[in-house]
């Protein structure tokens, strides 16, 4: 399936199923390198609904010992962000003196990622780290800062891989890019 069809969209293959693969490879062995040497507790705390597959493919790879937490914020609404963050499931655990990597399909505007920071930092965490699976710097010009980038990619729109179009395509193993 080299094209899509949602909504009227016609999407093509980005990221093919082989190279995300590769992508998950080089972000766990940095993830790995830093955190082994980490004195203390480790939480993952994965963004929802974006980053489940991301997360699930992700500490398979990953080797050392953590807690997994999820959040839902919902920021987008059809194809662009709304400028607002909304908690729709919050932190369950402490993590007060812990170190928090947060786990985030795609920094888009960076107002997900820097608000959602900005809320844990209060918790006092011993560490904040952030890992995108995908970035785009064109569109938040680097105004938060990503420990961890799979991938930088242009500001198009993409689906698949954990990643919607109106709740749909997250189930495509592949990322797709919206033909222009
Ligand atoms: P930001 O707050 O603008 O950085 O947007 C982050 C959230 O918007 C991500 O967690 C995604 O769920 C969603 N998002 C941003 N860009 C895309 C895209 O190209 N496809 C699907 N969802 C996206
Ligand atoms: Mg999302």
């Amino acid at each position: 399936m080299n094209v899509v069809t949602y909504f009227d969209k016609v999407f093509s293959v980005y990221i093919s199923k082989k190279e995300i693969e590769q992508i998950l490879d080089n972000l766990a062995s940095s993830i790995n390198e830093h955190y082994k040497n980490v004195v203390g507790d480790v939480v993952l705390v994965s963004i929802l609904d974006g980053s489940f597959i991301f997360m699930a493919d992700l500490v398979r790879r990953l080797d050392f010992e953590f807690d997994i937490e999820f959040v839902k914020i919902r920021s987008y609404e059809d194809m662009e962000s709304t400028g607002n963050i909304e908690l729709l499931l919050e932190l369950h655990k402490d993590i007060k003196g812990k170190h928090v990597l947060v786990v985030e399909d795609v920094v888009d505007t960076g107002l997900t990622i820097e608000q959602f920071i900005a809320q844990i930092h209060g918790e006092e965490p011993a560490s904040i780290r952030v890992c995108t699976l995908l970035s785009k710097p064109d569109v938040h010009n680097d105004i938060i800062h990503i420990d961890y980038i799979g991938k930088e990619i242009p500001p198009a729109f993409v689906i698949g891989y954990g990643l919607d179009i109106n709740g749909k395509a997250r189930n495509l193993d592949a990322i797709y890019q919206l033909e222009t």
